[in-house]
């Protein structure tokens, strides 16, 4: 295979990863955009195994197969426990999943970087025995260090968003202790001050000690975040597994690593900036933990005020929705928990036969990862055409019969719009300017931010209390009979 060919093949790849990125960006094409990428991968993975085949040749070793045996049995080795993991996976720790991955390729640059600086010219960086230039030192130091703290933080990140090990680095809970930063601070200037080092003399021992400190760092940086923060630091990983993979390709002078790192670096970084932005925190917030360190923030606060609701039976509730003209639902992420999409599509079905007309509005942040909502609806087929986004729905609350909130708090919380909030700024559904509301959870707790919510108070709400799966069966009942 000529290198002119491996360069053609690489940008096809390249083309599809941005297409994956471009299918991924909404519901309807998202399958189309997931056959993208795992075309894009594939042609990637196809053509690099080709070119060692060529470097070897080039090089003369192709007589001994064993380096392309063990390539290709790593291949499925990862490929089929990649397989695995994935289709078993619960939609709900699908953050955890993509957090384990993270760590895997964080790890995966730290090797290739190890096995770089070993042995340069088996990577077609310099010819055999020179040193390596400074340029690609500096290189591998940063695609070492990324990755390094990509995959120490991805661990930490992995073991309390799973929250079931007794680990106290795992627990969802922050860990800071007096100094915390100052002493983050002394390591990060130690880690750049080896890394100039290994940059100046290519020296093991300054690389070594750059690459410990680079894992130890990963480990302080998350610790001290509360778990409900997970999703937007597992995002911010994410962005820095592809940094880290940018570096490497330099180092290798692989284009398509680049060129995949780069897509998978940006845009990591942007969804991180979104998610932030639609809870309205910022980044640095998040970073230096400010919050879940209430544990009221992790989402199993008691509400903090006794004031009465007024409380209705899923009866009352389906009679209220037959009899509109217009309904709006909200799902949160309550509506995960108790995996109620199923018989939530039944019950839309059925309205929709009466004649009501139904829509489903979805928050940015509703649920515990980006489009946590789309994806639950999509599984149970409810059409496309009935799920719109928040600035799309918002103007049609006010003219809408009945809104139903299943499982959703935070994204609904009027107190978002008073400025001595919390979350004062954060963009909400407007429920509540529907002529009527339907509240379905199963006590007066709060939900992620801890907060109380004014809408279950308000005369035109009326509260379900129940898990939603058990609460909308009942409605449907009630609808039927
Ligand atoms: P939340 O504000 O967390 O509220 C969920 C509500 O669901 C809770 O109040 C809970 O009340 C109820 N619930 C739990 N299990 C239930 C069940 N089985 N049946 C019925 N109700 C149940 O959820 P939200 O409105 O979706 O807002 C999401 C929050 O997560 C936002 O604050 C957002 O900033 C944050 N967040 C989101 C993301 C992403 S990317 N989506 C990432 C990080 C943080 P009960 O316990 O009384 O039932």
């Amino acid at each position: 295979m000529s290198m002119n060919l491996v360069v053609l093949l690489y940008l096809v790849a390249s083309v599809c990863f941005i297409q994956a990125l471009k299918g991924l960006s909404h519901p309807t094409t998202a399958r189309r955009g997931n056959v993208f990428g795992m075309s894009g991968m594939a042609i990637a993975l196809l053509t690099t195994v080709a070119l060692i085949l060529k470097l070897q040749d080039a090089a003369g070793t192709q007589s001994n197969g064993a380096g392309i045996a063990l390539v290709i049995l790593g291949l499925l080795v990862g490929g089929t426990l990649g397989t695995i993991m994935a289709r078993r996976v619960e939609m709900t720790k699908m953050p955890e999943l993509v957090a384990f991955m993270h760590s895997m390729i964080g790890l995966a640059a730290v090797f290739i970087a190890i096995a770089c600086v070993a042995e340069p010219w088996a990577f077609d960086i310099v010819a055999h025995g020179e040193r390596i230039p400074v340029g690609n030192r500096v290189e591998l130091f940063i695609g070492t260090f990324v990755g390094a703290i990509t995959f120490s933080g991805s661990v930490i990140a992995f073991g309390k968003l799973s929250g079931k090990y007794k680990f106290r680095l795992f627990q969802g809970a922050p860990v800071t202790f007096a100094g915390q930063h100052a002493l983050n601070l002394i390591l990060a200037i130690a880690m750049v001050l080896f890394g100039c080092w290994f940059a100046a003399t290519q020296g093991w021992f300054p690389y070594w000690m750059m690459t410990a400190i680079a894992f130890v760092l990963g480990v302080l940086i998350i610790i001290p975040i509360g778990g409900a923060d997970m999703p937007v630091v597992v995002s911010m990983l994410n962005s820095y597994s592809g940094w880290a993979a940018a570096g490497i390709g330099f180092s290798l002078n692989n284009p398509m690593l680049i060129i995949a790192g780069s897509l998978v670096g940006s845009s990591g970084a942007i969804l991180s900036y979104i998610m932030c932005k639609a809870m309205n925190r910022s980044f640095f917030n998040v970073i230096l933990g400010g919050f879940g360190a209430d544990p009221a923030a992790a989402g199993s606060g008691e509400a903090k005020e006794q004031r009465p609701v007024r409380s209705g039976s899923a009866d009352d509730a389906a009679f209220m929705l037959a009899n509109a003209d217009s309904v709006i639902i909200v799902p949160g992420y309550g509506l995960a928990v108790a995996r109620a999409q199923h018989p939530l599509k039944e019950l839309t079905d059925k309205l929709i036969e009466k004649g009501v007309q139904v829509r489903y509005a979805i928050h940015p942040v509703a649920g515990r990862m980006p489009g946590h909502m789309n994806v639950l609806l999509a599984e149970a087929e409810v059409p496309y055409d009935q799920v719109f986004e928040m600035e799309d729905i918002n103007p049609d609350f006010g003219e809408t019969d009945v809104v139903l909130v299943l499982g959703a708090n935070d994204v609904v919380n009027p107190a978002a719009k008073d400025p001595s909030s919390p979350i004062a700024g954060m963009p909400i559904l407007d429920a509540y300017k529907a002529g009527q509301v339907i509240v379905n959870k199963r006590s007066m707790a709060s939900g992620y931010a801890g907060l109380d919510n004014e809408l279950f108070y308000m005369p035109k709400t009326m509260m379900v209390f129940g898990d939603a799966k058990k609460v909308v069966e009942d409605m449907v009942k009630s609808l039927e009979g």
